[in-house]
């Protein structure tokens, strides 16, 4: 899997350093109000394991899920698969978290639909931004690594589903990008989620 790397932007060293820093920002930002963790699942499980353990006050766990990419390296329509129970957002400080900060749409529509929900306040963390990308207004509260606009893999991004599971963050050999994929189905929503989720916008 390695082999499949053009380059290593961030090694795992690099990677764990920034946690620790950003994980310190958070610690002091959340000390003494309780908050909750609303990690965006796929992308976002490596990180937010390694972060939450960096974390020493009181946090709950909670898990979105959404997909904007499907098989390739662009933007797809954002489906939201899953959202956390009433109870778990009404009233609480959430931290939303996800794997990176692309187009902006992901965060944005989530933070959107859980204020709507009853949250009392989202604030945002991303493990990478790809500030030039951006489509939408929008910054994270806490990042830990800034990248340039290439489409890259690794410590829980994926390319076809592929490759969360590198230490660290690369950008693949471009035979690899190349690949045909075989269309995948279309997601199919169970109809409490989908009943309750707005209809997204297609994506560029
Ligand atoms: P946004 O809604 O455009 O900000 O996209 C956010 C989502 O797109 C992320 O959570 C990733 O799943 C995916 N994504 C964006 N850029 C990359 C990339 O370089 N590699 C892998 N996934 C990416
Ligand atoms: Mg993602």
């Amino acid at each position: 899997m390695h082999d499949d790397l053009e380059r290593v932007l961030f090694s795992e060293a690099e990677i764990l350093a920034g946690i620790d820093r950003v994980a310190a920002e958070i610690t002091a930002a959340y000390c003494g109000n309780e908050f909750t963790v609303v990690s965006v699942l796929k992308g976002s499980c490596v990180f937010c394991a390694d972060l939450i353990r960096r974390i020493p006050i009181p946090l709950q766990l909670s898990f979105v899920a959404a997909s904007s990419y499907g098989q390739g390296t662009e933007a797809g329509e954002l489906t939201l698969n899953y959202l956390p129970s009433n109870n778990e957002i009404e009233g609480r400080s959430l931290l939303l978290i996800d794997d990176i900060l692309d187009t902006g749409n992901t965060l944005y529509r989530l933070k959107g639909e859980l204020l709507a929900r009853g949250a009392v306040s989202v604030e945002t963390c991303v493990f990478l931004d790809k500030p030039a990308r951006r489509a939408v207004e929008f910054e994270a509260d806490f990042r830990v690594l800034q990248v340039p606009d290439l489409f890259v893999v690794g410590y829980g991004l994926d390319f076809r589903g592929m490759y969360r599971n590198l230490p660290m963050v690369g950008v693949l050999k471009p035979a690899i990008y190349a690949a045909t994929a075989s269309p995948t189905p279309p997601i199919t929503l169970d109809r409490g989620v989908r009943d309750s989720v707005e209809p997204s916008d297609p994506r560029p």
